[in-house]
């Protein structure tokens, strides 16, 4: 019975891992001259939303003065890359996408170039005057997105049933749009929020199944052009399992956020225990305590992918290591030990793991431990 009981924590437990995992992150991105872009934006946002976990940020390529618009966030073009999928609305100029986003896209070319959202999911919702060109607009938007290698979602007839057939709606089977000039119906019409919400559900689905999945991301770091991959690839690549994470034992939180800064400190706990636990050249070998460090900076980075919701591709860079070795007085070879850390930390971020590092020895550490580290994380 009791066996029963932990089997069905253990997988309640990893359960909500995977939920936790696949929350994906969407990025709706918009220019609005007079809002009708927006009203669509906000109703494909609750759509991804509804998806639980996920979450869904409206920006827009352009300042607006218009004040139903102005405190809309600007995007940039680096962000781009760091979502699980994009969203993008516009006006209908001429058949085609507005002036605005086809300048912001021209801004694209790096992304396109270094392939940095080949394999990310994309779709396209457009608000339209009179509705002349609406598909021929979502299309010629693909064009643009399937040049960078997107998977471009399409909507097919999704609502047809629900939709009020007595007046035109802007429904396509590429996107949502909406019928602005049409006189007499407020716009967006129920039933083109209801589409564009519709949408958003369904887009939500295949962001969070796409989810780590895309491979070959490369993103522009604050320290210039360098080319790095999705974290969960190279995760799943090496073979690498992040545990559990680990419980406070005392008066303390896993991790502490200032800013940008994330700081962490663990002992080598592994499975509720302390791991190749006692003092260097007494209880333990260099060996057992390089095993030790190992598991201890695999908590760390646990702690850490929780405190960044999930997602550890929001690491900017590991900024500085510091460990302590439980070792005898006249122990030299510190560095050597700390170096399990520090190879993990590299081996999995890259140039972006790279970071100072302090090492010392200590005549007791916490329940025995052989080692503690401390980290601390710069994050997005
Ligand atoms: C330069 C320009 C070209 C336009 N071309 C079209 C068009 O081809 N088809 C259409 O249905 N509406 C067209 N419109 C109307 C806009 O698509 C419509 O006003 C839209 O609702 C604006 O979206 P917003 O409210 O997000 O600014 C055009 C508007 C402008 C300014």
């Amino acid at each position: 019975m009791k066996q029963m009981f932990m089997l069905l924590v253990s997988l309640h437990l990893a359960l909500m891992t995977m939920a936790q995992e696949n929350k994906p992150t969407v990025l709706v991105l918009i220019h609005s001259d007079n809002g009708g872009t927006y009203e669509l934006a906000k109703e494909v946002a609750k759509g991804i939303e509804a998806e639980q976990g996920a979450v869904a940020i409206i920006k827009q390529v352009k300042a607006s003065d218009n004040p139903k618009l102005r405190s809309i966030p600007l995007v940039t073009v680096d962000e781009l890359d760091t979502y699980d999928g994009i969203a993008f609305g516009s006006p209908v100029y001429f058949g085609n996408i507005s002036t605005a986003m086809s300048d912001f896209l021209s801004k694209t070319v790096d992304l396109w170039t270094n392939h940095r959202l080949e394999g990310m999911p994309a779709m396209v919702f457009m608000s339209a005057g009179s509705g002349a060109g609406n598909e021929l607009a979502v299309q010629a938007f693909w064009n643009t997105l399937a040049v960078h290698g997107m998977i471009l979602v399409s909507n097919g007839i999704r609502g047809a049933e629900q939709i009020d057939r007595d007046i035109p709606q802007g429904n396509t089977v590429l996107g949502t749009t909406s019928l602005a000039s049409h006189k007499g119906v407020e716009r967006p019409s129920p039933s083109e929020r209801l589409v564009a919400e519709m949408q958003g559900r369904n887009f939500s689905k295949v962001a969070a199944a796409m989810k780590g999945v895309r491979t070959v991301t490369t993103k522009k770091t604050s320290e210039g052009n360098q080319q790095q991959m999705d974290i969960n690839a190279i995760l799943q690549k090496k073979n690498i399992v992040l545990p559990e994470l680990p419980k406070a034992v005392g008066n303390y939180e896993l991790f502490s956020r200032s800013g940008n800064l994330i700081f962490i400190n663990q002992v080598a706990l592994k499975d509720g225990k302390i791991f190749n636990a006692g003092k260097l050249g007494i209880d333990v070998s260099e060996e057992q305590v390089k095993e030790a460090t190992r598991v201890t900076m695999l908590n760390v980075l646990a702690i850490l992918r929780d405190a960044l919701g999930g997602d550890l591709n929001r690491v900017e860079k590991c900024v500085q290591l510091i460990g302590a070795f439980n070792t005898l007085e006249t122990y030299t070879q510190h560095a050597a030990l700390m170096n399990a850390a520090s190879d993990l930390t590299v081996d999995i971020f890259g140039e972006n793991g790279k970071h100072t590092r302090n090492t010392s020895g200590a005549a007791s550490l916490p329940l025995g431990s052989s080692v503690s580290i401390q980290a601390i994380f710069e994050v997005q």
